[in-house]
């Protein structure tokens, strides 16, 4: 029998430095702290503790399977400890995504993220990890269909007879919670019909459709939905794994030599251009922003993350490269564009989004002021 691992990415917006900026290092010791020890007690393998912006983010790999209530507790625990800490050093939007108080065995739905994925080990297991700020789980759907769908982004789906019976894709409804499984190349024009609608319809899952074999798995959530008002964007995580009769890393890489405009930024209420940054610019600044995204690159190996010679994971920053620097070039020249219109749409979001925003009591005030027109 393969040997089953599980990858669990969670994370939470549990405060952070100088408004929405960075996870400061005090918070980042906590959650080191409390994996190193989970770790040694067996719960998980492996981890790897980061921030993508203002996000806490907890890579675990372990072989307890998806939703296991010990892992997401674990999880749980931790962002509130975080969360107190940065409440005593009276760090901002202290507990931000801790929307729910009492755990009952799955963090889904309480305010963190998740994307988690069981495999069957292969040969050789390479694991593409993505992890965005300021913006939303409809950022990846572009991406995630360009890498797994489209023929002049990965040459695999041309070239590798065992690309060629394309990939399954579940997309998420997140107004009516409902969710459907469309298959390309078959329903290519129907997927896109619906994952063109980022800001409703999100990719949570990808299969290879000859053998379901699961490439790719993202966190799809709506905080606003949860809380009922806005309580920042989901600043979303994707797992997706490659080679070997999947997209390689760089067919999931080259998705990001150039931006693309993505639901967040200021007060998660604009359209902003996605910037593929290395770990150590993974933070927002003008105008919150422009949205940030790393990539880390690790192999999966007998159940841990593969090791250095002095036991740590090694993790590739993958976006911390001149390859990027044209995506990066582009985004600031997108966000200058943008904030030149200020608070006029389409820079602005549409109505719908803003109803989840600040925005609404600021119309409640002149609302009675209306007359027939
Ligand atoms: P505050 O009103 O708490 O400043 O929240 C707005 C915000 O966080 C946008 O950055
Ligand atoms: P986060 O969702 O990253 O906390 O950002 C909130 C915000 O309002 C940024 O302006
Ligand atoms: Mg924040
Ligand atoms: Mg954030």
């Amino acid at each position: 029998m393969p040997r089953k691992t599980t990858i669990s990415l969670i994370k939470c917006d549990v405060g952070s430095l100088a408004g929405h900026y960075i996870v400061p290092q005090p918070l980042l010791s906590v959650a080191e702290k409390n994996l190193k020890a989970a770790a040694k007690e067996g719960l998980i393998n492996a981890y790897y503790v980061f921030n993508a912006g203002d996000d806490l983010q907890l890579l675990m790999v372990h072989e307890k399977g998806e939703s296991n209530p010990n892992v997401h507790k674990l999880a749980w625990d931790t962002f509130k400890e975080a969360a107190d800490k940065a409440l005593k050093l009276k760090l901002y939007g202290a507990g931000q995504d801790i929307l729910k108080t009492a755990f009952s065995g799955n963090i889904r739905g309480m305010g963190p993220g998740v994307a988690e994925m069981e495999i069957e080990e292969r040969g050789s297991d390479p694991i593409v990890v993505l992890a965005a700020d300021k913006t939303s789980a409809g950022a990846f759907n572009f991406p995630l269909f360009r890498t797994f769908a489209d023929p002049m982004n990965t040459a695999g789906l041309v070239i590798d007879p065992d690309m060629a019976g394309g990939f399954k894709f579940e997309v998420i409804d997140t107004m009516e919670n409902k969710k459907v499984v469309l298959k390309s190349p078959e329903e290519m024009y129907e997927l896109i019909a619906l994952i063109g609608t980022v800001q409703r319809y999100m990719i949570s899952h990808v299969w290879r459709a000859r053998d379901d074999l699961i490439c790719a798995a993202g966190s799809v959530t709506r905080l606003s939905q949860i809380a009922g008002k806005y309580v920042g964007k989901d600043d979303p995580v994707a797992i997706v794994r490659a080679q070997h009769g999947l997209p390689a890393v760089g067919e999931v890489l080259v998705p990001f030599m150039h931006s693309y405009l993505v639901e967040g930024w200021m007060r998660g209420s604009h359209w902003g251009p996605i910037m593929p940054v290395g770990m150590k610019d993974a933070k927002c600044t003008a105008f919150d922003g422009p949205p940030r995204l790393v990539a880390l690159g690790l192999q999966i190996a007998n159940g841990k993350i593969a090791c250095d010679d002095d036991g740590k994971p090694m993790i590739a920053d993958l976006f911390d490269d001149p390859a990027f620097d044209l995506a990066r070039r582009e985004a600031m020249e997108y966000a200058s564009m943008l904030r030149r219109m200020g608070e006029f749409e389409p820079a602005r979001l549409g109505p719908d989004e803003m109803e989840y925003t600040t925005l609404q009591q600021v119309l409640d005030k002149i609302k009675e002021r209306f007359k027939s027109a």
